[in-house]
């Protein structure tokens, strides 16, 4: 094959050259140029000896990674059909983008889903519906009363992703939305940057690097009460949320790409700029449940009596019972707790991290929530659930399960204008959301999609209030898991209190 595509190319390239030489008008030239450049490409792959496919096929080896390179893309575009995409399908992709820009978001004809299929899930409407348009409860109170600043928030925020793993102006359109839309917005780990000071309420997280919260000594990076301070009483900042762990990569730590990693961020973080940026697994600012609640208690004073809530994929059962117990014992306690799903998103992380590690949301969000009951705490303790919440069903399903609030991060990408490219952690992204490459940036005009994540968020609260007065409710905060329903074999359907409580 290697010696019949040279002798191919070799023979077109010589041949041109005799038809320039008798006719030498623009176009044999061009065929020439082209034939003559292909040939010193094929004559490198046959001899370079980094890749065996490309010295055994030169030339057309690389039509195999150029496909291997846009597969997403093929996938996506020609493949997928609306409900097999992933990890969100194309189907609740398009009623984001459909909420976030007030387009026509019913379908046409019927459901495409399968409602005899195992796993089929649905709410039953009542013979006297409500009129969504009186329907409450969209709103809730953070604070226990450990906490003397408690939040009127929404029930929908958007959650944690930082400045770094998403761009300046992916930031401020979100915070611009939020204030538009009167929600929170969780700042992530990375701190707050100027761009999360666009007025919206902010959920400021504190995670093990602590940046904006802390500094490095000796390599190790450590809490600082002064810096977190100085942030955590700006009248932007709502609530505080530790991070313990996040669903797609439990354990790990977060992962800032070296190519992300701008001078401008490194200042924001007090780390080296254009290096890779590994946050350690745990926190060291504590080890064990008296540490933890100390530094809880520690955290909620220094921010002047905000609700301080703690964020964690659930893992090892016996230790989060251990943990709520320790609060219970301590009559002290974090305002929420935001219980995120194994199959929550992230800017980067291990494959092994995001596919094997880590409670799914709805084993890990009943879990925490019967663990709260117990221990005769869940009047006090707030539950945010994220993971994979994108459409009203979604999150009445969450909320029947016994969450409080959702948190999403994905959606509201998608509302950015994400299309899933799925190349955050390559600073590539086409459409500005996650990279800071500055002309990649500027193609995200933060005063159109400020609107989208404002409309995403209150068209959806409607959805939400709409399906809620259907079930004959007044109110979305009585919900019940009774209310939800899945079909588990062919001839059985059972409600979600069943399955789970
Ligand atoms: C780009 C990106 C960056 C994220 N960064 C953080 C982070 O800094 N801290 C954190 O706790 N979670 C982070 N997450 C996880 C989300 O906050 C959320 O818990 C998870 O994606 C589940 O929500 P979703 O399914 O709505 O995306 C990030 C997620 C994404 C997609
Ligand atoms: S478009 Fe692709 S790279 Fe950009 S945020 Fe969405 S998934 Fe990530």
């Amino acid at each position: 094959m290697r010696n019949t595509i040279l002798s191919f190319l070799i023979t077109a390239t010589v041949l041109s050259g005799v038809l320039v030489y008798f006719l030498p008008h623009i176009g044999n030239i061009i065929l020439l140029s082209i034939s003559g450049l292909l040939t010193l490409i094929a004559i490198y792959d046959s001899l370079q000896t980094k890749h065996s496919l490309l010295r055994a096929f030169p030339l057309l080896a690389r039509l195999r990674w150029l496909f291997e390179e846009e597969r997403d893309k093929i996938q996506q575009y020609f493949i997928e059909d609306n409900l097999n995409g992933t990890p969100i399908n194309r189907e609740k992709r398009s009623v984001v983008y459909q909420r976030a820009k007030l387009s026509k978001d019913t379908i046409p004809f019927g459901t495409q889903h399968n409602v005899y299929a195992k796993g089929y899930e649905f709410v039953k409407h009542s013979l006297f519906p409500k009129n969504h348009h009186y329907t409450t409860g969209e709103r809730i109170i953070f604070g226990s009363d450990k906490c003397s600043q408690k939040y009127d928030g929404s029930i929908i925020n958007i959650s944690a992703m930082s400045f770094g793993s998403l761009s300046s102006n992916a930031i401020m359109a979100l915070n611009q939305g939020a204030k538009m839309g009167n929600f929170a917005h969780n700042t992530g780990e990375g701190g707050i940057s100027p761009y999360h000071l666009q007025g919206g309420d902010l959920i400021f997280q504190v995670g093990t690097g602590y940046f904006g919260a802390g500094k490095s000594v000796d390599s190790k990076r450590v809490f600082d009460a002064e810096i977190f301070k100085k942030n955590a009483i700006r009248p932007e900042v709502k609530m505080i949320e530790i991070k313990f762990s996040q669903g797609a990569k439990p354990g790990h730590g977060g992962i800032l790409p070296a190519k992300k990693n701008t001078p401008e961020i490194a200042e924001i973080r007090s780390v080296e700029a254009g290096t890779q940026v590994d946050s350690p697994p745990g926190h060291s600012a504590f080890s064990n449940f008296d540490e933890m609640i100390n530094f809880i208690q520690k955290v909620r004073d220094l921010s002047e009596g905000k609700p301080v809530g703690i964020k964690f994929c659930v893992g090892n059962n016996e230790e989060i019972e251990q943990m709520i117990k320790a609060f219970a014992d301590a009559n002290n306690y974090p305002d929420f707790i935001s219980v995120d799903g194994g199959e929550g998103g992230t800017g980067a992380a291990p494959l092994e991290f995001t596919n094997y590690i880590g409670s799914p949301l709805v084993e890990g969000l009943v879990f925490v929530n019967k663990l709260l009951k117990q221990y005769n705490l869940r009047h006090q303790i707030k539950i945010i659930a994220s993971g994979k919440a994108v459409d009203a069903f979604d999150v009445v399903k969450y909320l029947a399960l016994g969450a409080d609030a959702i948190g999403m991060a994905r959606s509201f990408m998608l509302s950015l204008g994400c299309i899933q490219a799925r190349e955050c952690n390559l600073d590539t992204c086409p459409v500005g959301v996650a990279t800071q490459d500055e002309d990649l940036v500027e193609a995200l005009v933060v005063e159109q999609k400020n609107i989208r994540v404002k409309n995403y968020h209150n068209k959806t609260i409607t959805a939400v209030k709409e399906m809620v007065s259907a079930i004959g409710l007044d109110s979305i905060d009585d919900i019940q898991p009774n209310q939800v329903f899945r079909r588990r074999k062919d001839e059985e359907i059972a409600s979600l209190k069943e399955i789970y409580y």
